[in-house]
């Protein structure tokens, strides 16, 4: 009996420590942050998912990251602050917030650089996109993937249906400089106010409109307050996913083969986020014009005329990056 007693405290000895061992092989070694200003449906914050599951499969649940959407870690430049000193680990950046900072990134975002989504991929994808994933100080924060975040058009209370009646209109822009320059060549007035803020200015009147993508006009509901849209797409503005240096550190005393997980899963929710993209903005068009939302299309020549009045800017903003600009424009056909 004394001994049928011994085995069975051996074998649940033996078991509850292999349950606990099975247990703690399971437990995150990390725990990671990820931000994003978007709605929890929005492709970028979908990407943001399929990025953390990834991870989480490729590190045996080792590394696992949190996503927060909807700007619950605050607004982009908040964000780009605490990436900095490594309050939060991941954040998925318009380059519009990042050119006062980065202003080497401004090339990347002139007016009418790129023919189309094709053409804007093909410059990302290639040895230039690479190139400037690396600019950021290693010491801030590590570029690891692009995304896309389509053609920005203006929208307003206001009925545009030329260039021209931009002039004197109250314009929402991103924080950013080179944006407000365009505005001002557009002779429209440019106020920095942060994404979350725009409609509350629209529905105030604080403004008479705004620019932006589709699934941004629509999941934001600005079309509810501005119904005009004016599609003259002038610019797409890439977006990059970037990791602080803190949270690098961190993951490389870990294991130093996580980094190479972590741009591989990066890069692979750069192609998922691709997709969403073009479902995203097909659904947004669909979904605005059933709304109501007055959509008018640009002439050629005023597409050309506005193209000519933002022209400046690429020597205002890009003053030594000509080399640069004639091979993304190369790449029109490539
Ligand atoms: C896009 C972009 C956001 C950005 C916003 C803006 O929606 O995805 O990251 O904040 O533009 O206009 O501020």
């Amino acid at each position: 009996m004394r001994r049928f007693l011994l085995l069975l405290c051996i074998s649940l000895i033996l078991f509850t420590s292999c349950t606990k061992k099975e247990e703690s092989g399971n437990e995150p070694l990390l725990i990671l942050r990820y931000a994003d200003n978007q709605p929890e449906y929005y492709p970028t914050t979908k990407a943001a998912r399929y990025f953390a599951a990834l991870v989480k499969e490729r590190t045996n649940g080792k590394l696992l990251i949190e996503v927060y959407g909807n700007g619950k870690l605050g607004d982009e430049k908040s964000t780009l602050a605490q990436i900095t000193f490594g309050g939060i680990d991941f954040s998925r950046f318009s380059l519009g917030t990042l050119t006062d900072d980065y202003p080497e990134l401004s090339v990347l975002q002139l007016p009418y650089l790129y023919d189309d989504t094709a053409h804007m991929w093909r410059v990302l994808d290639s040895e230039i996109g690479n190139e400037y994933l690396e600019i950021f100080p290693p010491d801030s924060m590590v570029g690891l993937c692009w995304l896309d975040a389509g053609a920005r058009s203006f929208y307003s209370t206001r009925q545009i249906s030329s260039p021209s009646d931009l002039q004197g209109l109250d314009i929402r822009v991103q924080e950013s400089e080179l944006i407000s320059s365009m505005m001002t060549l557009l002779g429209a007035n440019a106020l920095q106010i942060a994404y979350e803020n725009v409609y509350s200015a629209l529905k105030q009147n604080l403004i008479d409109g705004a620019e932006n993508n589709l699934p941004s006009y629509l999941s934001m509901q600005h079309y509810q307050v501005a119904k005009y849209m004016y599609m003259d797409e002038h610019f797409r503005i890439p977006e990059v996913v970037v990791m602080s240096a803190e949270a690098k550190r961190k993951v490389e005393a870990l294991d130093p083969s996580y980094m190479g997980i972590i741009k591989e899963c990066a890069k692979a929710a750069s192609r998922y986020e691709r997709e969403q993209w073009q479902k995203a903005e097909e659904e947004a068009l669909s979904t605005l014009t059933e709304s109501g939302c007055i959509i008018t299309y640009p002439s050629l020549e005023d597409k050309e005329q506005m193209r000519e009045i933002m022209n400046p800017i690429y020597d205002l903003y890009t003053g030594h990056d000509k080399a640069i600009i004639a091979q993304i424009l190369l790449k029109r056909t490539q």
